[in-house]
């Protein structure tokens, strides 16, 4: 390539060097003290010198959950065409179906307009208005929650370092804000009222969202999206969700973060066992249960026994907190057993037939895909083996009590 050079005197260049040098030394010195002081100082967490996020590169972080969550991203036009989405390419469109790639705009569109009214009937005919209504009731609690896992996504991408876990929470933040529009679509095409957060996962939602730091992990990766794994893993086998699969996978990925990221940047033992953070945690866990018994009747509809789903994601969700490091005010095996006793107490005046069960040994994921994905995500061959391990240690086992189905 031939420039046109343009002649410069040298002089007024390296004067300006000169300047900038010591200009330089002053603003990143003041910077450096305010910072040290708590007084403000820079803002951007990122290392220009090195050309990399304070933190550095951190490449195993960036494969995982960036390249991984790019190779495996969905488009809603492609899964579900009778909603408005347009975010296939051409090219993609023309994968989908070559016969399509012959129709007019017009066509497509009517094509669309018969997909939507096909998804309608489909709903229509598979389920009772109750059924869909109570369909609506449980996925909108999801739904709201997508709101805020968007929300607390933006949010912990300025709190982790690395250019690798910046990389991995963008792809989260976008997949979130994917979860969020797609689902309500979905949501709306049952044509039932969508009701409200109630109080319950309000405040588990804002405690979440207000949690300081990294403490964010705990309430959004660990809490309200192995909670949302597990819903997608209960639901995602029924007629017409099915794309539910799709972001079951988002959410593995998900919950899968906190491990990887503080396997690089690992917890201080009084990050992990701080009262104060431990009690804050338990907290954030309590509003799920009476959350739990609000939608008992809604899963009830749906032939789910709501302290089954509850005890087979408390399960999953205390084994991914021992895994990640946040620790309770008590042992997570206490935990489990006092849940146990209170879905035992609740359930023995709920329930016309009421017989003792193991709630915490219930499975309520469905899909043989998504057992495999859980199985990983939450390590449960392992606690499994554990606990048989320790079952064989006491020569018994669990409580004399029925498991759950
Ligand atoms: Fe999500
Ligand atoms: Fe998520």
């Amino acid at each position: 390539m031939q420039f046109e050079k343009i002649a410069l005197n040298p002089e007024p260049k390296q004067i300006h060097d000169q300047i900038e040098e010591v200009v330089n030394t002053l603003v990143r010195g003041y910077d450096t003290l305010m910072g040290t002081l708590g007084l403000g100082g820079r803002k951007g967490d990122y290392d220009d010198v090195n050309y990399e996020f304070n933190g550095g590169a951190k490449d195993e972080l960036r494969k995982k959950h960036y390249d991984k969550s790019l190779r495996l991203l969905w488009k809603a036009e492609g899964n579900t065409p009778w909603l408005s989405f347009r975010d296939c390419t051409s090219e993609e469109l023309a994968l989908l179906s070559m016969a399509e790639k012959s129709l007019n705009r017009d066509e497509l569109r009517e094509l669309k307009r018969v997909r939507s009214e096909d998804f309608r009937r489909q709903i229509q005919e598979e389920y009772t208005q109750a059924e869909r209504q109570a369909i609506v009731n449980v996925l909108s609690t999801i739904g709201h929650g997508e709101a805020y896992a968007w929300m607390v996504s933006t949010e912990l991408l300025n709190e982790v370092k690395s250019t690798g876990a910046r990389s991995a929470l963008t792809m989260q933040v976008l997949e979130e804000a994917k979860h969020f529009v797609v689902l309500r679509e979905l949501i709306q095409a049952f044509d039932c009222p969508i009701p409200r957060l109630t109080v319950w996962e309000y405040v588990l939602l804002e405690q979440g969202f207000k949690s300081k730091g990294l403490e964010k992990f705990f309430a959004m990766n660990v809490l309200v999206e192995g909670f949302a794994l597990s819903i997608f893993g209960m639901l995602s086998t029924l007629p017409g969700l099915e794309i539910l699969r799709l972001f079951h996978l988002d959410e593995s990925r998900h919950t899968g973060l906190p491990a990887n990221y503080f396997k690089e940047f690992p917890m201080s033992e009084w990050e992990k066992r701080n009262p104060i953070s431990q009690v804050r945690r338990l907290g954030l866990i309590l509003p799920v249960l009476p959350l739990m018994t609000a939608l008992e009747s809604d899963l009830a509809e749906l032939g789910i026994d709501t302290f089954e789903f509850v005890g087979s994601t408390a399960r999953k969700i205390l084994n991914l907190m021992d895994r990640v490091g946040f620790t309770l005010p008590i042992d997570n095996a206490t935990f489990a057993t006092i849940l146990n006793g209170a879905f035992n107490a609740y359930t023995s005046v709920s329930r016309v037939d009421y017989e003792e069960k193991d709630f915490l040994v219930a499975e309520t994921t469905k899909g043989k895909a998504e057992l495999e994905v859980e199985a990983e995500v939450f390590r449960l061959r392992e606690a499994a083996a554990a606990a048989a391990l320790a079952a064989a240690q006491n020569g018994g086992g669990r409580r004399n009590v029925r498991p759950a189905a």
